[in-house]
């Protein structure tokens, strides 16, 4: 069994976050909750890497377009299609918005990385996402702006929801061979059972 200080997560620092010089501000709080960083590149995503990490099925589609809909009806914004087909349309928008500018995408390794990493972010839509989280205190978009508009929700990054889709993602955005395995001198305070080597 692989040790549980060794799982990993996917996280991407969108065009928008790039574009609003928070990178550094964004890795902070990784770092400072004890995470390690394994991999990390800057690139302008190609289309079909983007359609490929936001694979969601048809339940997800028409959940989401079920909201999209009841949306429009309030602002009296016309219906011309099946609740489904607004679902699909986040993805075929959140794919313009990721390719229109660099994105910095990283693994990040540590105990429970996918859970810690997920409560630093916040909620997907900043509007209801909690004051202290990345995307609480950062930006102020909501699904009803950006579904008015027709856009991508600007939430200035993705992470993995599941171990398992960390793992699919890390192989859609890197190779093996980028994603370093090495020894942090703070591990040794967040992890190692005999804490000797402190005192003189
Ligand atoms: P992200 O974390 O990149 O992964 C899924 C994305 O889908 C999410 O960010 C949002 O950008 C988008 N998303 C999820 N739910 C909705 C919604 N109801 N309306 C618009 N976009 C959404």
């Amino acid at each position: 069994m692989q040790h549980p200080k060794k799982e990993q997560t996917f996280v991407i620092i969108k065009p928008d976050g790039v574009q609003r010089s928070l990178i550094g501000e964004i890795i902070s709080r990784f770092e400072r909750v004890g995470l390690k960083i394994t991999a990390m590149k800057l690139l302008v995503p190609e289309a079909e890497q983007c359609w490929k990490h936001y694979n969601k099925d048809d339940a997800w589609f028409q959940t989401k377009g079920d909201r999209i809909v009841k949306n429009r009806e309030e602002n009296n914004m016309p219906i011309d299609k099946p609740a489904i087909e607004y679902g699909r349309d986040i993805i075929g928008q959140l794919v313009t918005f990721m390719t229109a500018g660099p994105v910095l995408a990283m693994v990040i390794e540590g105990n429970q990385a996918v859970g810690i990493v997920t409560k630093l972010v916040g909620g997907t839509e900043p509007l209801t996402s909690d004051i202290g989280t990345i995307r609480g205190d950062y930006t102020l978009d909501s699904y009803e702006l950006s579904g008015i508009d027709e856009r991508a929700v600007r939430n200035l990054i993705h992470c993995s929801d599941k171990p398992e889709e960390a793992e699919r993602e890390i192989k859609i955005w890197f190779d093996e061979k980028e994603i370093i395995s090495y020894r942090s001198i703070n591990e040794a305070m967040l992890y190692d059972v005999n804490l000797d080597g402190i005192l003189e």
